[in-house]
């Protein structure tokens, strides 16, 4: 996001998850869908880190499998927004390793009956985790399609039973010095934290997500855990979380803190509405970026408006943007 130049930064613009086997059917379940050109595993780059495989089976959430094609698990690997690891976009896959993504733990607290720690192999067990074939769409203008594996972050919701109260939800995700060398720079205030409202958290799309490609995530992804909601600019979706707070209020998040007149709380993919320095009325999808490509047009809410148009019905999305 090419804004904080006040802050002296110029922003570029823009074995626990499914065997094998499965993932190898859903290749072929996506060739015959017409998705010819899914990576072959054999000539994927070499992958950053140990990777292991993940079960997951496909998803039968409506909205949950788009039929575009995979970006290349190159691309999705390799152009990151992580900046607890550096603002390149080269820099997450290149500083990432030194995150440790075990022994992990997240924290649920605040308006909750059911407040407590959960370590990473408790979050893995429990709920069932299925392959997603999610659109991601940055806020800077490109977008890329991922398989991810995880559950539905409903299914944590349910299990720790939000009180009256809470109305919001917040991520908080890893500040660590010694793991993250971005945190050096004032490009943002870490933690990097993010929000939704209850609602929008206990969608079917909004997703816990430990895995992509049928493997565990990779650190510059969001290693172990991090969260995906479709719908909304890939900022939303806030990596490595370490805390998950129920709130009565809406929580700050981190690109609102930073720049309020650019970046909202809502952050819906929504092609109507400009970011005050740029359009959203199209995206280029990496992959597709040769000299004769052309940019794809942008769908409101990312194209899950029949999924989640209905939790918006009677706001102004150009004012609550
Ligand atoms: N989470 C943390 N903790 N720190 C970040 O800088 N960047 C966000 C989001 N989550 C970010 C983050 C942005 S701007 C995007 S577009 C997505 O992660 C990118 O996810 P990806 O690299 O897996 O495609």
């Amino acid at each position: 996001m090419h804004l904080l130049r006040d802050r002296g930064y110029a922003h570029p613009l823009s074995s626990e998850i499914t065997p094998r086997s499965a993932y190898l059917d859903r290749r072929r379940w996506l060739a015959l869908a017409g998705a010819a050109a899914w990576p072959a595993l054999s000539t994927a780059q070499a992958r950053p880190g140990k990777l292991t495989a993940l079960p997951g089976a496909r998803s039968a959430v409506p909205g949950a499998l788009v039929m575009d094609k995979p970006t290349s698990y190159n691309d999705a690997s390799t152009y990151n927004n992580f900046y607890e690891f550096g603002t390149d976009k080269s820099d997450p896959a290149r500083h990432a390793r030194t995150l440790k993504p075990r022994p992990w733990t997240v924290a649920v607290e605040g308006e909750v009956k059911k407040p407590g720690s959960y370590d990473l192999d408790a979050l893995l067990k429990l709920a069932t985790q299925e392959e997603r074939i999610y659109r991601l769409r940055c806020v800077e203008g490109w977008s890329m399609v991922i398989p991810w594996v995880g559950y539905s972050f409903a299914e944590l919701i349910r299990r720790v039973e939000p009180t009256g109260n809470a109305k919001f939800v917040q991520f908080v995700t890893l500040a660590d010095r010694n793991q993250m060398p971005g945190l050096s720079s004032s490009v943002l205030d870490w933690p990097y934290v993010e929000g939704l409202r209850l609602d929008e958290a206990m969608h079917p799309l909004t997703l816990l997500a430990f895995g992509m490609y049928g493997e565990v995530l990779p650190n510059q992804n969001g290693a172990p855990v991090r969260v995906v909601v479709p719908w909304k600019y890939g900022f939303k979706s806030g990596k490595s979380i370490v805390k998950i707070r129920f709130v009565e209020k809406q929580p700050p998040t981190s690109w609102e803190l930073a720049a309020p007149s650019e970046y909202g709380f809502y952050s819906n993919v929504n092609p109507q509405v400009d970011h005050p320095r740029w359009s959203q009325a199209t995206e280029r999808r990496i992959g597709e970026d040769g000299l004769l490509a052309k940019k794809r047009a942008t769908l409101m809410f990312n194209g899950y408006e029949p999924q989640v148009g209905q939790l918006y019905a009677g706001m102004d999305l150009r004012r609550q943007f």
